[in-house]
């Protein structure tokens, strides 16, 4: 395997167009000069959701060329790709997805025969061009106003209510619908683009931004230019433009959002800088040069995402009390697990994920102490619990390696929950010491590259386990990675970290009345751990007194709010209405928006109507992966 996999890589290396003296090189940075990830040749490392055939021609770099046209909500320029191929292969498949093709040529501008293949509903059609002996090539090209992995927003959706947004998510295979490049996690591509939006806005993306305040450009507009010279999967290549404003946080670290939200985010983000650093100390030094985040408007699909020296936030996480940060935690371990080793194809997306949440906590321990990291495990053991009890305890979709999991790319919160637990669990029975030092070279090792389940195994056994009969079998790895279900070494959650909650729990539980004054002075975790603790039926006026004493339904942090009104609605509790609906009007975040209209469809007479209302207003301003999870559940009833 291991050895095929190299031969071919000596090949590709052998006829890369560095390798050609003299070439023509009009682009930056000189080809020669740029790493080139390998390609794994093996079964589990094949991608079915990419038409590409890497082991025959794959995309080594893309340097992109485009406009950002809001009025027609399309991007429309070129893509050079330069290519390694088998001195043999005919052609190269990219992938695509409603993109309109102009034309291709090579670097010369000879046209170059091209064919769309049909199209797939998810995953787009092939894009064959016939090489002719070509290794760089030109796609001109125009995005599809509806393209999936662009959401273009109108002033009205954004905080300063002047100027339009866009913004771009990738994962999981996205962006092809704005890219046309080979749109798989295991062909890692270095990149570089010029992009021009109108003149009072300003373009970031996620490589190192070149040009902070852009460039005159044509038509009136303005050019930013950017490059990442790293090799990263092309689901981490991002957009964003609008009125984006900057402020820094420390020597490598800042925050961009927009100028109404600068301040609140600098402010929730002070501890950005110490993150980084405490993230380094366990793992290895960080990669990238700058982490910078962007804190989107609220139509932004998701919490967070890791895009390479540019994280995209959620303005939801800012709750004034830095009490959700374990967001941004997460979003920078990201930077080891998944930008630096990547898995390979999204059924391992448990090697994102799972390694980045347990990550994340190992980051959240260093800077805000045991007691806190403690807490945010013991809800996420919970969060798998629940997700346990709704799919079934042994259901497939329980798996780490989960061949069903072709769509979503790491959505569903096994691969988070089970995934960090199996680390957690490795590290209580290697010790701490021994796990770190395992996990800090197994970054180092396979830094720039793909990673599969498989691999991971066999990088376990050889670097830590080395032959320990006793520690292999005390370990289950192949019942955690492959098997459904909970193994029965799993590290349980410390009993203390809501000692304190549980016991209120059982009295409520028990009659006795809300708990306003402890309420007050506890931590996010520790109300959420209050609320999810609730039973899941209750009485109106019972509803009322904790609303009342506890003032939930005017709660201003959203995981507490979401919470709190989960539990309300699935009890038809009226007054939680209004708050539900300017929730779901004011962000777009699918974590909380599909389970609130879930929950309200599965409450018939009381609550269908209510969400078809609601949808029915709020749907326009959500994001493609928002509606498409929305849509499917208020048509199937709930
Ligand atoms: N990479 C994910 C976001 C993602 C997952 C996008 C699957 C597309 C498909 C990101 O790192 C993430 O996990 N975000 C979480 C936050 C986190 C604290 C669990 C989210 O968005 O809620
Ligand atoms: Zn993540």
């Amino acid at each position: 395997m291991r050895l095929s996999s190299l031969a071919f890589l000596a090949f590709l290396a052998a006829c890369s167009p560095a390798a050609e003296p003299g070439a023509e090189n009009r682009q930056e940075a000189a080809a020669g000069e740029r790493q080139v990830a390998p390609i794994l040749d093996r079964a589990d490392a094949k991608d079915p959701q990419s038409y590409a055939r890497p082991l025959e021609a794959r995309v080594t770099h893309v340097a992109l060329d485009l406009k950002a046209d809001f009025a027609a909500k399309r991007i429309a320029g070129t893509a050079t790709l330069d290519v390694q191929a088998k001195p043999d292969a005919k052609a190269i498949v990219l992938d695509s997805k409603g993109l309109e093709v102009r034309s291709v040529t090579d670097e010369g501008g000879r046209p170059l025969r091209f064919a769309l293949g049909k199209a797939d509903p998810n995953l787009g059609a092939p894009l064959t061009v016939e090489l002719d002996g070509a290794r760089r090539i030109r796609v001109a090209y125009v995005s599809a106003p509806d393209a999936e992995a662009l959401q273009w927003l109108t002033p009205e959706q954004t905080a300063g209510k002047k100027h339009p947004f866009l913004f771009s998510q990738g994962q999981a295979i996205l962006n092809r619908s704005w890219i046309p490049t080979q749109d798989s996690p295991g062909i890692r591509q270095t990149w570089e683009a010029r992009i021009v939006v109108p003149g009072p806005l300003r373009a970031v993306m996620s490589g190192e931004r070149l040009t902070p305040e852009g460039e005159p450009a044509e038509g009136g507009g303005r050019a930013f230019r950017f490059r990442m010279d790293k090799p990263v999967a092309p689901y981490l290549i991002a957009l964003a433009a609008g009125d984006i404003a900057f402020q820094p946080l420390g020597p490598r670290t800042g925050v961009y959002a927009e100028p109404a939200t600068i301040r609140a985010a600098a402010a929730e983000l002070v501890d950005t800088e110490k993150m980084v650093a405490a993230a380094e100390r366990l793992y290895g030094p960080y990669r990238w040069g700058r982490y910078d985040m962007i804190v989107l408007p609220p139509a932004f699909p998701y919490g967070g995402m890791e895009n390479p020296t540019l994280t995209f936030l959620t303005p939801t996480f800012l709750a004034g009390d830095r009490s959700l940060v374990g967001l941004v935690a997460h979003e920078l371990a990201h930077s080891w697990s998944g930008n630096l080793v990547t898995n390979a194809v999204w059924p391992d997306s448990w090697l994102n994920e799972g390694f980045t949440s347990y990550f994340e906590n190992r980051i959240m321990e260093a800077l805000y102490g045991p007691g806190r990291a403690s807490q945010e495990a013991a809800l996420s053991f919970a969060d798998m619990e629940a997700a346990f009890t709704e799919i079934g305890a042994t259901a497939p979709g329980t798996r780490l390696h989960n061949p069903d999991e072709t769509t979503e790319g790491g959505a569903s919160g096994i691969v988070y929950d089970k995934g960090a637990l199996f680390l957690r669990t490795l590290e209580r029975i290697a010790g701490r010491e021994r796990f770190d030092a395992w996990l800090r070279a197994y970054f180092d090792r396979h830094a720039f590259q793909p990673m599969t389940s498989a691999l991971f195994l066999a990088d376990l056994r050889s670097n830590l386990i080395r032959g320990d009969k006793a520690l292999e079998s005390k370990l289950q790895l192949d019942d955690w990675v492959y098997k459904p279900g909970l193994p029965a070494n799993a590290v349980r959650p410390d009993p203390k970290a809501f000692a304190a909650v549980d016991a209120v729990l059982d009295n409520v539980r028990g009659g006795a009345p809300a708990p306003a004054a402890l309420w007050s002075g506890w931590t996010t975790a520790e109300r959420l751990r209050f609320l999810n603790g609730l039973p899941r039926q209750l009485p109106q006026p019972r509803l009322a007194e904790l609303d009342r004493a506890l003032g939930l339904t005017g709660g201003r942090n959203a995981e507490t709010l979401f919470a709190w009104l989960q539990l309300a609605l699935a009890n038809r509790y009226q007054p939680a209405i209004p708050a539900a609906e300017r929730f779901l009007m004011s962000m777009g975040r699918r974590k909380f928006v599909a389970p609130l209209f879930e929950t309200l469809a599965k409450q018939g007479e009381w609550g269908r109507p209510v969400a078809a209302r609601i949808y029915a207003k709020a749907r326009p301003t959500y994001h493609s992966v928002t509606t498409g999870t929305v849509d499917k559940t208020l048509k199937s009833g709930g």
